[in-house]
């Protein structure tokens, strides 16, 4: 069984719980989505339907408000998000090498999340730190100086990180 469907089955109660706190509060909308998002750690598409309705709002608005903001899912996440810089000081040190090297430790495409949920992998444009490129940030830690030695210490392991 995927966790879409464990959430759905043993979570409904919680996401009525927590979208009841928000009833009829159109300006809550986006409150409501992180607080569910923060809860499972993303919104499960069968719980749009209960929040376009607790709001005033059509299913269809409420997904495109999920579409909109980058930082809203409706798909399981892992438990650790990767996130490799592609931003230019890290390109030209060597960053497409690095996020080639994590796509075949983790087994997964950009935009995509292992299996085991242990971890999804994105790409950033830049975090700041390009002095210490190529650069990547796990959760909120970041890694920096990267070269294939440091990505296979950091997920040869999986359970290292
Ligand atoms: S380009 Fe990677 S940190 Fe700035």
């Amino acid at each position: 069984m995927d966790k879409e469907k464990i959430v759905a089955q043993a979570d409904l109660a919680r996401i009525e719980a927590i979208i009841a706190e928000y009833q009829n509060q159109r300006w809550a909308l986006l409150p409501l989505l992180e607080r569910i998002q923060q809860e499972f750690g993303f919104i499960p598409p069968g719980s749009i339907d209960l929040i376009a309705k607790s709001v005033g709002l059509f299913p269809v608005q409420v997904q495109g408000v999920i579409t909109f903001y980058a930082g809203l899912y409706t798909t399981p996440r892992g438990k650790n998000i990767v996130r490799v810089c592609r931003g230019t000081a890290c390109h030209v040190r060597g960053g497409k090498t690095i996020l080639k090297l994590v796509k075949r430790h983790l087994d997964i495409e950009e935009g995509e999340t292992t299996p085991d949920f242990e971890y999804s992998l994105e790409t950033v444009a830049c975090i700041g730190v390009c002095a210490l490129a190529p650069n990547i940030v796990i959760n909120t830690n970041t890694y920096s100086q990267m070269n294939p030695k440091k990505v296979a210490l950091l997920f040869g392991r999986k359970d290292k990180v």
